[in-house]
């Protein structure tokens, strides 16, 4: 079964009705992002980050998955499908994604602000000043903020290093170490990028389709889908690799 890697940023979730960061009414033109998503802010104000993400918590859960979420997770009817998010919403998991690596955190957990590996389910619950893990210390959401190592980095990237078909929807690719899994797809494994303002400078090798994530995703399985009837090889496998008469340099 051939494997898709798919990395996904804010624009995955905004047909769900999620601000993005960046685009025009992003979340970044009304919050200062190192006030409320950095560690020093947590250092200097535990108390407005907290609040921050119990308010956005309360709105993104509140949220239903779009198409593009439900017609990723049935792509794994036709392929073994591995996402990687730098969305912290769980709405992937919700549309039935069954392999969902999530790399600035996830919004539904909480930590030890002493100890990353004490980390909490709490759902919708709030975490208020003064709530301690089991070490004492101040609880804090289960996110990634600017300033601080991704975990789960080198996980993604040997997941992108064993992919048939990368595709990138709904990133500005800004934020690294993130954006510089799009360089760690194999040699001739294809990469598809779906975004309705895409990133500029990409290389040419990338399949972009310019559109939201619902159409998208359906664009995107439709030609992988057509390729792979096309070049089947008899054995049920495809080569996927030459799909669409493009390589990547
Ligand atoms: N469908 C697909 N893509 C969309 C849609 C849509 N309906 N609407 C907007 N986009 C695209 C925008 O064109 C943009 O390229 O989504 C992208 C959103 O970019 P950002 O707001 O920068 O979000 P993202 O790339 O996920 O940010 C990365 O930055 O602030 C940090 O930790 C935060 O994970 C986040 C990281």
């Amino acid at each position: 079964m051939k494997k898709i890697v798919v990395l996904t940023g804010a624009g995955m979730s905004a047909e769900s009705g999620i601000r993005t960061f960046r685009d025009s009414n992003g979340l970044w033109e009304e919050f200062d992002v190192m006030e409320v998503a950095s560690i020093e802010g947590w250092y200097k104000n535990p108390g407005l980050m907290l609040r921050f993400y119990n308010e956005r918590r309360k709105q993104i859960l509140a949220c239903e998955p779009n198409m593009g979420h439900l017609l990723l997770a049935r792509l794994e009817t036709n392929f073994e499908v591995h996402i990687i998010t730098q969305n912290i919403d769980n709405l992937h998991e919700r549309a039935g994604s069954t392999n969902v690596l999530h790399l600035h955190g996830e919004l539904i957990k909480a930590r030890s602000s002493v100890d990353p590996l004490l980390i909490y389910t709490i759902g919708n619950k709030e975490i208020q000043l003064g709530e301690k893990c089991e070490k004492g210390s101040q609880l804090r959401p289960f996110i990634v903020w600017f300033g601080e190592e991704v975990p789960a980095m080198e996980a993604a990237i040997q997941t992108v290093e064993s992919a048939d078909i990368l595709c990138i929807i709904g990133t500005s690719l800004n934020v690294y170490p993130a954006a510089g899994l799009l360089h760690y797809a194999p040699y001739g494994s294809p990469v598809w990028l779906i975004d309705p303002n895409p990133p500029s400078g990409l290389s040419k090798s990338i399949h972009v389709i310019a559109k939201g994530a619902g159409e998208g995703v359906e664009e995107f399985i439709e030609r992988v889908r057509t390729e792979k009837m096309r070049r089947n090889d008899g054995d049920g496998e495809t080569d996927i690799c030459m799909e669409f008469g493009k390589i990547n340099p």
